[in-house]
């Protein structure tokens, strides 16, 4: 303390330097570089042809009609957000015949995007599993860098499953199965409904019945990530396939929704989290509990991009207009992928690059090592995660050959 009684050295001064995330400081360090051929294949944002980042027509159409709209204001939303976003986001995930949808028993909260839905699911689970049961979550083998500290925040001991096999960057489907089969009952279990992330392996329709059996049996409780909804077929319906299988099986369920990436909302932070659950009364109840958790958290959310989802969804010609363009960034991203295995086989780059063509939906997960992938941003400045995942949206038709020239130069020296 000085005489005038003031602190002469900061309070924080023990506070340590933290690591930039291992995903935004990918961001971070393409700003900085003054390379004119850098390229960023890190964050899972789309981007277009000409590498810019792409607000969707159906989006700009519906802020317009916002803007215009004399009903509009800026009271407070409720603590669960946005009704009509909130019933319109749980039945484009269900789908409208839904069981759980026409018996009115799947309590949703609008979430500040797919991570505050997790977020909020998570403290929900860590507060209201039945005591008796472990508070324990199995995340696959890797998975989102982001699920680890937000169910170890929530109070979870996390562990994880074999997912990715690394010799067939597939599924590593005998080695999931065995481990969920070893999951004590109670334990929750998060699945990647598409698109899983960072892989781009998904299990095929009949491995998801398998899993489903597993679930039941292993009396595992599902917790639903869908951050990629439309993004890895085109198509909202056939990418909710794996969801709908567990809920109109009769499960309760999580389930946390993402518009970050299928319309593009990424900093309006426009989510959904439902919990599925046996009955109307029920529902209700979980409901008022949700709002407990979220209350002190963030009070309520934000109303500009759920109101914004909420009319893309529900106005039959804005959801038109989305779906459209909705499969033209899954193609996109598809074409990407048959332009980057064409010019990595034309260089007669070693190994079966197949894969790029198999996995789906924004990544590639490639194998590269750490050193591959260090010199990649070093000497090539084409910077991605260390783990060997580029997001395919982040390419285009002109430097998808620069990137597989320098895969091809980093598989022979690094
Ligand atoms: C698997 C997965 N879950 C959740 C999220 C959360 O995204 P957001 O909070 O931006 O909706 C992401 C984002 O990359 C993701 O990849």
């Amino acid at each position: 303390m000085s005489p005038e009684g003031q602190l002469t050295e900061s309070t924080w001064e023990h506070v340590q330097q933290a690591p930039p995330d291992p995903i935004i400081g990918v961001t971070d360090a393409w700003r900085a570089d003054p390379d004119p051929r850098k390229l960023n294949l890190g964050v899972g944002a789309y981007r277009t042809e000409e590498g810019k980042p792409y607000v969707l027509k159906a989006v700009r159409e519906a802020e317009q009609q916002i803007l215009a709209d004399p009903a509009m204001n800026k009271e407070y939303l409720p603590i669960s957000g946005n009704p009509e976003f909130n019933r319109l986001a749980r039945t484009l995930a269900l789908g409208p015949s839904s069981p759980a949808i026409l018996q009115n028993r799947v309590a949703t909260v609008q979430a500040l995007s797919g991570t505050g839905a997790l977020r909020v699911g998570a403290e929900f689970l860590s507060t209201h599993l039945p005591s008796a049961f472990p508070r324990i979550v199995y995340l696959p083998s890797p998975t989102w860098g982001n699920h680890k500290s937000i169910f170890a925040k929530a109070g979870f001991q996390v562990r994880e499953y074999r997912y990715f096999c690394a010799a067939t960057r597939g599924l590593d489907f005998a080695g999931m199965v065995a481990d969920l089969k070893a999951a004590p009952p109670g334990s929750v279990l998060l699945l990647h409904a598409c698109a899983h992330n960072p892989t781009g392996v998904d299990p095929s329709p009949e491995q998801w019945k398998q899993l489903l059996k597993v679930t039941t049996e292993g009396q595992l409780i599902p917790f639903f990530d869908m951050a990629y909804q439309g993004f890895a077929s085109g198509d909202l319906d056939a990418d909710a396939a794996s969801v709908r299988l567990f809920v109109d099986a009769g499960l309760e369920l999580v389930l946390g929704q993402s518009f970050a990436k299928n319309m593009g909302l990424y900093g309006e932070r426009a989510g959904a989290l439902s919990v599925v659950c046996k009955s109307k009364e029920v529902a209700t109840r979980v409901e008022s509990q949700l709002k407990l958790v979220i209350r002190p958290m963030y009070s309520n959310p934000p109303m500009h991009g759920a109101a914004i989802a909420a009319r893309v969804m529900g106005d039959p010609k804005l959801n038109a207009l989305w779906k459209e363009e909705l499969r033209g960034m899954a193609d996109r991203i598809k074409l990407m992928r048959q332009v980057l295995y064409d010019q990595l086989v034309a260089r007669n780059v070693p190994g079966d690059w197949s894969f790029v063509l198999k996995q789906i939906g924004m990544f590639s997960f490639t194998g590269m090592t750490r050193p591959q992938c260090e010199l990649l941003v070093s000497k090539w400045h084409v910077h991605l995660t260390l783990d060997g995942r580029i997001s395919m949206a982040g390419l285009s038709a002109t430097t998808a050959p620069y990137l597989a020239e320098a895969i091809a130069d980093v598989m022979k020296s690094a």
